[in-house]
């Protein structure tokens, strides 16, 4: 029989444990912020400018002599595909930008690992899905790419970003750079209050278990998106039927082997989906850690991907996949990325892109149909720029045509010479350089 001293050792320890918990939900529990909307903060130009060098430092850090320069982040890619985006005739409130009108477009996506490094698929990670539509008319967002027919969706496992702010994420690539994985978290102190609980928590729940299959996974935006003039929306990407794939021998490329064998069987098939803001709901704008309630908003289907039935893994179309540049912010004016950490991402995934193609000589630009030549210097085809009418449209299959595509003015041939030295840290428009210092996404 236990005695009064052990059964009041037993009630204490009870105690603790429920404050702990009680403690726990608290740290973690979604804020409500005061601003829903979009509010630009002092100072994000000066954090943005320290982020981009970090993050150019990083990939000098992570380069391994005689191979080429890779992403910073979501550096493992499992293939890239030939896809088909089709959209349907939408409801009234739904019918902005690349969703106005029914067509059918020719698209890539580039399935990836989110990690800095490439490991085994067995271990546990963000996965991402890259998606570029082509031949998509209109002016786009990004300068200095004014030819760009391209509008991206980039898409991850993680439902949610880890901070919630520009400011944030440049102490955490600062503190990264100091050389701690989990100074941030911690707040480089043993001391419990000083931790960052909520964040530490969110990156750790990032990292999922290897999907079953990269067709049968949600792909999320986590932050936020203009759709038209008067709606915001997240994006995410579901498969259109879920099924439950049968197992696979655990492997380092078990992912790419999943899909190869899928794509050999058949087509693929995911909905892009939106998200609407509910003005009231806790559903900000500038804190990409806050979920935004499905119940209260249920995501709406707006086009069809189909992935057809392919062979993925040749040598050059592993290249040029590489060699693609995804970024939000190839994008039509009504589908503006919006929010602190969406402002960030316009300055970084340009000026990376930039120094990855400079350091590895390789030709940068955006692809106009399933040509594997970025320079369109070798591809026997002009892929049109419209897109072809729902109706008038096989699936999605490299086009055959006639003409030979001009090269635009940024695309240079293949045969350029490695950069032989090291670039200075590159400059987002109007923010002053600042040295460098190394980190990654989280
Ligand atoms: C929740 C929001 C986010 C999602 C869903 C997301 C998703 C992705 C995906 C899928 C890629 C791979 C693109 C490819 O295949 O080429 C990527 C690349 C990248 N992301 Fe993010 N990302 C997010 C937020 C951020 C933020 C806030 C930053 C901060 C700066 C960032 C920095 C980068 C960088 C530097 C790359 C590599 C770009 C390159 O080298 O071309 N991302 N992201």
């Amino acid at each position: 029989m236990a005695g009064p001293r052990s059964r009041r050792c037993f009630w204490l320890l009870l105690l603790a444990l429920a404050a702990g918990a009680v403690g726990f939900w608290r740290a973690v529990r979604d804020p409500w912020p005061a601003q829903q909307g979009i509010a630009v903060p002092e100072g994000e130009q000066q954090d943005t400018a320290r982020v981009v060098a970090a993050t150019v430092a990083l990939v000098d850090r992570q380069h391994v002599p005689g191979r080429s320069f890779a992403r910073s982040t979501f550096v493992k890619a499992h293939a890239c595909v030939r896809a088909s985006f089709e959209v349907p005739e939408l409801e009234q409130r739904l019918r902005q930008g690349l969703f106005a009108r029914p067509g059918r477009y020719d698209a890539w996506i580039r399935f990836s690992n989110g990690s800095a490094s490439a490991f085994s698929d067995e271990r546990r990670d963000t996965h991402g899905l890259a998606l570029k539509v082509m031949g998509v008319a209109g002016e786009k967002l990004l300068p200095g790419e004014p030819g760009a027919d391209t509008q991206d969706f980039l898409l991850s496992d993680s439902p949610r970003f880890t901070v919630a702010s520009v400011a944030e994420y440049a102490e955490l690539v600062l503190a990264r750079a100091r050389g701690g994985r989990f100074g941030y978290f911690f707040g480089d102190s043993f001391l419990p209050w000083r931790w960052r609980a909520r964040a530490g928590w969110l990156a750790f729940r990032a990292r999922s278990a290897t999907p079953a299959s990269l067709l049968q996974t949600q792909y999320n935006s986590g932050t936020a998106f203009r759709l038209g003039p008067d709606e915001l929306v997240k994006f995410a990407a579901r498969p259109c039927q879920a099924k439950r794939p049968p197992r696979i021998d655990p492997t380092d490329d078990m992912l790419r082997r999943r899909l190869k064998d899928e794509l050999t069987r058949g087509d693929g098939c995911l909905e892009l989906t939106v998200q609407l803001q509910i003005p009231g709901s806790n559903m900000p704008v500038e804190d990409p850690t806050v979920l935004w309630s499905e119940r209260e908003s249920p995501y709406l289907p707006v086009a069809r991907i189909t992935i057809p039935k392919q062979v993925f893994d040749t040598p050059e179309q592993d290249r040029f996949c590489e060699d693609l540049s995804f970024t939000p912010w190839h994008a039509l004016p009504a589908h503006e990325p919006v929010g602190g950490l969406n402002r960030l991402r316009k300055a970084v995934y340009l000026e990376l892109s930039r120094y990855r193609h400079v350091r590895n000589g390789t030709p940068r630009g955006e692809p106009r149909g399933f040509c594997l030549d970025l320079t369109r210097a070798t591809c026997p085809v002009a892929v049109p720029a419209a897109p072809l009418a729902a109706a008038a449209s096989s699936a999605a299959q490299p086009r055959a045509g006639v003409r030979r595509a001009a090269a635009p003015e940024e695309l240079k041939p293949r045969t350029a010479p490695p950069t032989p030295t090291p670039a200075a840290p590159p400059t987002p428009e109007g923010v002053p350089p600042v040295p460098p210092e190394g980190e990654r996404e989280p």
